[in-house]
């Protein structure tokens, strides 16, 4: 019998318990031994009333886990740095094999749990920290090992990716797409982490230390959030050709340096990605040996989460059974040669109001030549009280450049406003 601790009894949590109840006879075959949730901690009891939890144990004190000898496996499913750190330290610390869904505490501290994982023979799995049920760092590390990554892109948040759909699918603008998403429960009542970017960017350091064998910090991830994307813009990418998507990408750099980035992304109607719809996440990579590749499926949610956490269980209680262990650690993690984000290239949309006035195109075209950006497409779109829009896109050009372009189309008289600078990935 593997015993295993389970800390947390959220979506997720319920989520495993349901699992390992339902496909008990299928785990046992494949483990060769059944899986046993021992002990669960939560933090008031009285809320979990009306759950069936078979013969687990309630607690509240973490030491019930910890110092019990036959758990052998500890899941951490609350989420959070705090108390998170401290709970997967002392597991480790105390020959605890650790299965965790938390993307936060993983992304500040991989480096730290691979040692102390390393030191007390023990190891650390996180596949549901990142795409939820997808299984993305079982593929990168086993499927697709024989690799060199070239680039890897994800859509990595299924909250964003829900709020860009409907606000293309059903005509609305943001703040009316997020107010809905929230009612429906499909996002968080705060929901900055995941509309920010920043959950995404935790997700990408991670990705980074499974495919690129870098260890970075978030404060090495320029990322953006989706809060400026408007309906007109959708519309306007969808006649262009292009999908508006909030992408993580991670690319090689002029053949030694590696740039990693969120951001709203335009990328072509026929990239397999723009048809990753509502809150399905998806990564897609280019691998040296095996070309492109797409993974897609639930990024959320206590059944999808639940999938990753028992399958990183099976592998745990699998090894145990044949007595090896340490297979999922990063022990060769290097800093990474970061291209400064002013240096990395991306294409360009922009929309601008000017006057409708002759010679205004001249003088924007004139600000990007000075640059030396080459424009691809560029149109006149609608002319109201002698105020016309413009949309441009750009060939790929450096940030710093696009940078100083922008700031001085906008001091330039005619131009009325800049109202939208959309990155562009053409050739992904
Ligand atoms: N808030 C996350 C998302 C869920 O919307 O994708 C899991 O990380």
């Amino acid at each position: 019998m593997i015993e295993v601790g389970l800390i947390g009894l959220g979506n997720v949590g319920q989520g495993i318990l349901n699992i390992i109840q339902e496909n008990q006879a299928l785990l046992t075959q494949r483990v060769g031994q059944p899986i046993h949730i021992k002990t669960i901690m939560v933090r008031d009891p009285k809320k979990y009333n009306h759950i069936d939890f078979g013969d687990s144990k309630i607690t509240t004190q973490f030491s019930d886990l910890i110092n019990d000898n036959e758990i052998k496996i500890i899941v951490e499913v609350i989420g959070g740095e705090t108390p998170a750190y401290d709970y997967i330290c002392q597991a480790l610390e105390h020959g605890k094999y650790v299965v965790t869904a938390n993307k936060e505490v993983v992304s500040k501290h991989q480096k730290t749990f691979f040692e102390l994982a390393k030191k007390h023979q023990v190891d650390i799995y996180y596949e549901a920290a990142v795409g939820g049920g997808i299984p993305i760092i079982r593929s990168l590390k086993v499927g697709f090992s024989a690799n060199k990554i070239e680039s890897l892109l994800g859509i990595l948040n299924g909250t964003t990716n829900y709020i860009l759909t409907k606000i293309e699918q059903d005509s609305q603008e943001f703040d009316v797409t997020l107010k809905e998403a929230q009612e429906l429960g499909l996002a968080e009542a705060d929901p900055s982490m995941d509309i920010s970017g920043l959950d995404a960017a935790h997700k990408l350091v991670i990705l980074a230390a499974v495919a690129f064998k870098s260890n970075i910090q978030v404060k090495d991830v320029f990322y953006e959030g989706i809060e400026n994307i408007t309906l007109k813009d959708m519309k306007y990418a969808k006649e262009l050709g292009f999908a508006i998507k909030l992408l993580a990408l991670a690319k090689h750099v002029n053949g030694k340096q590696l740039s990693f980035k969120v951001h709203p992304t335009m990328i072509p109607l026929s990239h397999p990605l723009a048809n990753i719809h509502n809150e399905m996440n998806a990564a897609y990579l280019k691998g040296n040996a095996v070309g492109e590749a797409l993974l897609s499926g639930k990024g959320a949610g206590g059944s999808p989460t639940g999938s990753a956490i028992v399958s990183d269980i099976v592998d745990i209680a699998f090894d145990h059974t044949q007595d090896v262990n340490r297979r999922n650690l990063e022990p060769n993690l290097k800093t990474a040669d970061l291209c400064p984000f002013e240096d990395t290239d991306s294409a360009f949309y922009i929309r601008l109001k000017v006057n409708d006035h002759h010679s205004v195109l001249e003088q924007l075209l004139g600000v990007l030549a000075k640059a030396e950006i080459s424009v691809s497409k560029i149109l006149q779109k609608e002319i109201q009280n002698n105020i016309a829009e413009i949309v441009i896109i750009t060939h790929p050009t450096k940030e710093h450049q696009m940078a100083q372009s922008i700031s001085e189309l906008t001091d330039i008289d005619t131009v009325k406003k800049c109202c939208s600078v959309i990155r562009v990935e053409e050739q992904v």
